[in-house]
C-alpha cells in the first residue's frame, strides 16, 4: 500500500449525464450488481459534504461496545468501504463490501440517486444522505481536491468556483445531487452537516431512531465525544492520514470543520453570482441548507 505508485491524476469525462473520473466508474457493472443485505445501512453524499463524521458515528454507535478494537486498528475506509471505488492496485469498494464481517455493513457511496445499484432499494435498507450547505461543501471540495492526488487539479480558486456552479466536479453537479436525493427523501433519512454542528448529540439521537438503536447515556457521550472534531482530527484510524494518495502537507483532510468558511472565500462579487445562480437551480422551498449559524 506504502509502495503503491500514484496514479496520475484523473480527467473527467461525462458519464450517463454525470461528470465522472475512471476511478468511480470502472467497476459500473459489478456495482450496479451489488447484492445488498437487508440490514446494509447506506451512507450517501456529495463529495465533503460530512460523510466520514456521520460513517465514524455509525461505526462507534454499532461497534464500539462489541468490536472496540475494529475502531483503533482499521482505517475508517476499510470499516466502511466506498462502494463505487476502483483505484489501480487496490481492492475495489465493491469487493470490500461484499467481505465485510460486520452486521450490519456500513457502505459509502457518493453517487447521485440515480446511480445507487437497485438491490438497496428492493432490500429496502436503510440510507442516510448527508447534505451540506453549497458554499461551505465548495470551499471544503476545493481543498480536497489540492490535496488528494486522485482527483483532477482543483486549478485556482476562481476556476474552481466556476466549475462547481457549472457541475464539472466528480460526482457531477452539487445541484442535481442535492436535489435528486431530495426527490426520493421519503425513502431515507435525511441528516444535514450545519444540524450536526449546532448539536450533535441531537443529530446523533434522530440517527439512533432510524436505526433503531438505543445506547445508554454513557455510550452516547463516548461517541459524541468521540466524534467531536478535534478527536477525529487526531485519530489516525479515522483521519485519512494513512493514505498516501493525500497530500496533508497542501491541507489536511480534517480541515477545518465549521459552518460559514466560505465568508473568507468567497468575493463579495462571487457571493452575489452565486446566490442569483443557486436560485434558478434549487427552486423547491421545502429544501433549506443553512450556510451560516
Ligand atoms: P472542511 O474541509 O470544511 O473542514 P467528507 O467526510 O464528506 O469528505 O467531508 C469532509 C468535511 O467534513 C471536511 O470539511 C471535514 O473537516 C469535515 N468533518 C469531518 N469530521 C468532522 C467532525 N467530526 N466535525 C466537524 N466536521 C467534520
Amino acid at each position: 500500500f506504502d509502495k503503491m505508485e500514484l496514479p496520475p491524476r484523473p480527467k473527467l469525462f461525462d458519464f450517463h449525464g454525470v461528470s465522472m473520473v475512471h476511478f468511480f466508474t470502472q467497476n459500473w457493472e459489478n456495482v450496479q450488481n451489488f447484492q445488498a443485505r437487508p440490514d446494509d445501512i447506506l451512507i450517501a453524499t456529495y463529495p465533503k459534504a460530512g460523510t466520514t463524521w456521520v460513517s465514524q458515528i455509525l461505526d462507534m454507535l454499532y461497534f464500539g461496545q462489541t468490536s472496540p478494537e475494529r475502531l483503533t486498528t482499521l482505517p475508517i475506509y476499510e470499516r466502511v468501504p466506498f462502494l463505487e471505488m476502483t483505484i489501480p492496485n487496490l481492492v475495489t469498494g465493491k469487493d470490500q463490501a461484499d467481505e465485510l464481517p460486520t452486521t450490519p455493513r456500513l457502505i459509502k457511496t457518493h453517487f447521485p440517486v440515480q446511480f445507487v445499484p437497485k438491490s438497496f432499494w428492493e432490500q429496502n435498507c436503510r440510507i442516510i444522505y448527508v447534505a451540506r450547505n453549497a458554499k461551505d461543501n465548495m470551499v471544503s471540495y476545493y481543498h480536497f481536491d489540492c490535496m488528494n492526488q486522485g482527483q483532477p487539479e482543483a486549478g485556482d480558486w476562481n476556476s474552481f468556483f466556476q466549475r462547481f456552479m457549472d457541475g464539472n466536479m466528480v460526482f457531477g453537479s452539487w445541484y442535481d445531487h442535492v436535489n435528486g436525493w431530495w426527490k426520493k427523501k421519503e425513502t431515507y433519512s435525511n441528516m444535514f452537516y450545519e444540524d450536526m454542528i449546532e448539536d450533535t448529540g441531537r443529530e446523533i439521537d434522530k440517527l439512533c431512531t432510524f436505526i433503531g438503536l438505543s445506547p445508554s447515556a454513557e455510550e452516547k457521550e463516548k461517541v459524541t465525544s468521540g466524534v467531536q472534531f478535534d478527536n477525529m482530527k487526531n485519530n489516525k484510524m479515522a483521519n485519512y492520514s494513512t493514505l498516501p494518495i493525500m497530500n496533508f502537507k497542501v491541507s489536511p483532510f480534517m480541515r477545518k470543520g465549521k459552518v460559514g468558511d466560505w465568508k473568507n472565500y468567497f468575493t463579495v462579487a462571487q457571493n452575489e453570482q452565486f446566490d442569483a445562480d443557486y436560485k434558478k437551480k434549487m427552486k423547491d422551498r421545502t429544501l433549506q441548507l443553512r450556510c451560516v449559524i
